[in-house]
């Protein structure tokens, strides 16, 4: 039997095993047994794309449970690869020092997360049959946790949540977006930002000056915004 239809075997029986347990992909499910433990552990049995055969771990995400703010990246590079967090190599680093600067982090009032679960090769962009995979899980994180505002670290992230080819320059600056998640008669709608990813600013030290008005921007809408604000 070769990797593929292994690959099918095992995703057909994860399909059984949903469906046993309390009905086939259905709002009802994700009402029912959906937590942040379960939807990690789905991650772990996923082999819905290419990616699954090439990880060392997958990547759920971590923070808190009832998170002020979810911040997504792109996916996860080979440190977290290795050790199955998000965002902990040079460029996790820095985002951690970034978001303290404004009194944000994964440990008192985020989540951390990634649009895929899983590493690219060589940390390409995600593609279009992979992001297509691996949306609904991060979907169902924000479904669940159901933060106040979402800051999107990157190009990448931003484009795949807020379904645009938008570039950059027309995302960052402070400017508040939205994003929006049908779950059935359930339509959330989310406060989004987007900065510069950290590994972007690793390259390219002009960028840090408005990475960091862009920060500033997103704490002044937190402050003055949200009543959930909890530091
Ligand atoms: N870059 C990302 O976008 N996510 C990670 O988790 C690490 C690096």
């Amino acid at each position: 039997m070769n990797a593929t239809e292994k690959a099918v075997i095992r995703s057909f029986l994860d399909t059984a095993q949903d469906y046993l347990s309390c009905g086939y992909r259905t709002e009802h499910k994700r009402e029912a047994i959906e937590t942040i433990e379960n939807i990690a552990a789905a991650i772990t049995r996923c082999r819905n794309c290419k990616l699954s055969e090439l990880r060392k771990n997958t990547v759920p995400g971590e923070g808190v449970k009832n998170p002020m703010v979810i911040v997504i990246g792109e996916a996860p590079g080979a440190d977290e690869d290795a050790q199955g967090r998000p965002f902990v190599g040079a460029a996790g680093k820095l985002l951690d020092k970034m978001l303290s600067a404004v009194n944000l982090s994964r440990e008192t009032n985020c989540f951390i997360a990634n649009i895929l679960k899983c590493r690219p090769p060589g940390n390409r962009d995600p593609e279009p049959d992979e992001r297509a995979a691996c949306i609904h899980f991060l979907e169902s994180q924000i479904y669940l946790l159901r933060p106040a505002a979402i800051l999107c670290a990157g190009r990448v992230s931003a484009q795949t949540l807020l379904q645009t080819n938008a570039p950059m320059s027309a995302m960052r600056g402070g400017k508040q977006m939205e994003y929006s998640l049908k779950m059935g008669e359930l339509v959330l709608k989310i406060p989004l930002f987007a900065i510069y990813h950290p590994s972007a600013l690793l390259r390219n030290e002009a960028w840090k000056r408005p990475a960091w008005e862009d920060l500033k921007a997103f704490r002044q809408f937190l402050d003055s915004n949200l009543q959930r604000m909890r530091t």
